[in-house]
């Protein structure tokens, strides 16, 4: 007998052994014997077949459909249609007659030799029935129960697989089963976190940045949440990774043949790219950041539409001051978060763990750090440490976040680069407003990136202030 060839993992394929793919006159004949595969063997009565696919019609009406659907699926398996096999009032498929990718992938994904979940990892080519839908309540609420039932199966024999890869050092497919466990699940943010590292290990410091910037676009737009702290702490770290100890490495790898790999994206180990042009921007922003070097403060805003290259250009700023030893305090601000009181500033001093250092802590005095828990709640718990006070002081939490600028700068060189400001709380943007106009016009400057519009559409702010040792900011 023919055997018939099923693959439901990314779609619907029904082959005979040898032969090419079959069609079949109607969705619900295909969605039928889908149901009828997994797991094959099982005996369904024709009632419960009927009531699946056509619940809405009388009986008698229902069971004739079925009827004809089995009738169309004979016609159409050919060879193979003694897979089917009708007993009394009962409809199955032949087990010995059906090779079913289901089957194959079930039966593997819960071994363990790394060679096992590689296989299990090629067979899951998508999920189940992917992009399969029948207007019918029973079949569509049965078809999402297998579907998720095989994605955890496939996530978890993925990450089985990523932990094996990455404790034998074979991170380029890592890299690669991690990108798929994002395909299957892109909310898994201890996987964006993964392959951040992946990159950072490969010497991709910017496909590992790129990869903070997606996890931020995707939690938002999905969530409406912002990352975890441990996600944030990574970002800090890969961007203040000194350049030289991550750019990638050269040799046989950037070999004339592998480039137009890299460039199509197809090789991880090579999928860098450099900075593009913006020399007259990136030139401004170094020379601010020299100035400041000196002793004196300065502002620096980067506007542009969205994916123009801000973020980019102040990657490399960032790398520049990070070779020279430079602290760098990185905050966000999010759509969702534009109540928070100084939302960006915050979050750049928790990623920092500001509060770990006790040199900063000391100089700041219990009054300031007090002042401060109203924003970060951890400054609270400060050994003498006065209560918060109970009326939140707008003007003396300007005053605090400028004291611990000052602190901060009085030690050693500070960049300070607040992303997305064009979403933040209005008290940020106001002490913004007031560190421009308090600098001097030569130490505050702009930058708009040329873009296809003609007028920028999305604000963006670095900023970034050096006091001398005396304090003035
Ligand atoms: N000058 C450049 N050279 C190389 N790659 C660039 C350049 N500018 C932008 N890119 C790339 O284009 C993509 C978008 O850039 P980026 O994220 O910096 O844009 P953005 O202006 O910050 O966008 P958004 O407004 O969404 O925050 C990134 O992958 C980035 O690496
Ligand atoms: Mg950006």
């Amino acid at each position: 007998m023919t055997r018939l060839h099923l693959n439901l993992l990314g779609g619907f394929e029904a082959r005979p052994e040898s032969g090419s793919s079959l069609t079949f006159r109607t969705q619900k004949a295909q969605a039928l014997l889908a149901y009828l595969a997994v797991p094959p063997g099982q005996a369904h009565r024709r009632d419960k077949l009927a009531a699946l696919l056509w619940g809405a019609m009388r009986d008698e009406q229902a069971r004739a459909s079925l009827r004809q659907a089995l009738y169309d699926l004979r016609k159409n398996l050919g060879d193979a249609a003694g897979a089917l096999r009708t007993e009394g009032d009962t409809v199955l498929l032949d087990p010995t007659a059906v090779d079913l990718d289901v089957m194959k992938f079930t039966g593997i994904a819960g071994e363990e030799t790394p060679e096992a979940l590689e296989q299990a990892a090629l067979l899951y080519r998508g999920d189940f029935l992917d992009g399969f839908t029948v207007d019918e309540e029973p079949f569509e609420t049965w078809l999402l129960e297998e579907r998720g039932r095989l994605r955890e199966l496939a996530i978890e024999a993925l990450a089985r697989s990523l932990s094996h890869q990455r404790k034998t050092g074979a991170l380029a497919a890592a890299v690669r089963t991690a990108r798929r466990l994002l395909a299957i699940d892109r909310l898994q943010e201890p996987v964006h976190r993964t392959l951040m590292r992946l990159h950072a290990q490969l010497g991709q410091r910017a496909a590992a940045l790129r990869q903070y910037q997606h996890c931020v676009t995707v939690l938002q737009r999905e969530l409406g949440v912002e990352p975890e702290l441990e996600t944030k702490q990574l970002y800090q770290e890969v961007l203040t990774q000194r350049a030289t100890a991550c750019e990638p490495t050269t040799g046989p790898a950037a070999s004339a043949t592998t480039r137009p790999l890299a460039r199509a994206g197809l090789d991880p180990q090579i999928a860098e790219t450099p900075l593009v042009g913006r020399d007259a921007p990136l030139a401004k922003a170094q020379a601010a950041l020299h100035q400041a070097e000196g002793g004196s403060g300065q502002l620096v805003a980067i506007l542009g539409e969205t994916g123009i290259g801000k973020s980019r250009l102040v990657e490399e700023l960032i790398a520049h001051a990070a070779q020279a030893k430079w602290r760098i305090l990185l905050g966000r601000a999010y759509e969702s978060d534009q109540i928070l009181l100084f939302g960006p500033f915050v979050d750049a001093f928790r990623a920092d763990e500001l509060v770990r250092d006790a040199a900063v802590m000391e100089a700041l005095g219990p009054v300031w750090r007090t002042e401060l828990s109203t924003l970060l709640p951890q400054f609270a718990a400060m050994p003498g440490a006065p209560r918060p006070p109970e009326q939140v002081d707008y003007r003396r939490l300007f005053e605090c976040i400028a004291q611990l600028l000052q602190q901060l700068s009085a030690r050693e060189p500070l960049l300070i680069v607040l992303e997305d400001l064009h979403w933040a709380d209005e008290l940020s943007l106001a002490s913004w407003h007031s560190w421009a106009v308090a600098s001097r016009p030569s130490e505050s400057s702009s930058s708009s990136l040329p873009g296809r519009k003609s007028s920028p559409t999305t604000p963006y702010f670095a900023g970034r202030f050096r006091t001398s040792p005396n304090g003035s900011t």
